[in-house]
């Protein structure tokens, strides 16, 4: 389900992808099959989503609950990777570059949402803030703490 690309966009040739070697640590559940169906930005109010965290990685979710916000990445796996110039609003008047974007469409298409952790069952996270298609895979999970102190410090 790659992206149609839209008039006066530029792409680039790209060879093959050279393998980064991720790990997919699990797969993220949302209610938008669709693109025309999933929010630009991930909104806080917005629905309860699942973040399923395959195994051997649940065990890696020790102390994610003492947070009260996540950074959640994520693997853009239906975007095109070779749009260097972008006509987000399709309006034919104003481009953008592809790093001057939050767009889908790029050459490594990272996702990342700062979302509310809603609840921690076993091997999956209760979140609200996404805006990626159902079955995104995921990347990684970093806790905000910076920003938000957490709920309560983690037990020794
Ligand atoms: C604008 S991006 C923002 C992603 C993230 N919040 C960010 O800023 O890095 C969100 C859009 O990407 C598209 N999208 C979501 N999941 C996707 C996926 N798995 N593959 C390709 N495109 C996706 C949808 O059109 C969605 O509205």
């Amino acid at each position: 389900m790659e992206s149609r690309v839209r008039a006066g966009e530029r792409l680039v040739e790209v060879g093959p992808p050279t393998d980064a070697a991720l790990y997919f640590i699990g797969r993220i559940h949302t209610p938008w099959a669709e693109r025309k169906d999933c929010p630009r930005q991930g909104r806080v109010e917005g629905p309860e989503c699942r973040v399923e965290v395959f195994a051997p990685w649940a065990e890696a979710l020790m102390g994610v609950a003492e947070y009260g916000h996540l950074d959640l990445l994520y693997w853009l796996d239906r975007a095109r990777r070779d749009l260097v110039v972008q006509n987000p609003k399709n309006d034919g008047e104003r481009y953008f570059g592809t790093f001057a974007l939050r767009s889908p469409q790029r050459p490594n298409p990272i996702g990342l949402s700062r979302v509310r952790l809603v609840a921690v069952e076993r091997d999956t996270l209760v979140v609200r803030g996404l805006d990626c298609l159902d079955g995104t895979p995921l990347i990684d999970i970093k806790p905000v703490t910076c920003d938000f102190t957490p709920k309560a410090p983690p037990k020794p």
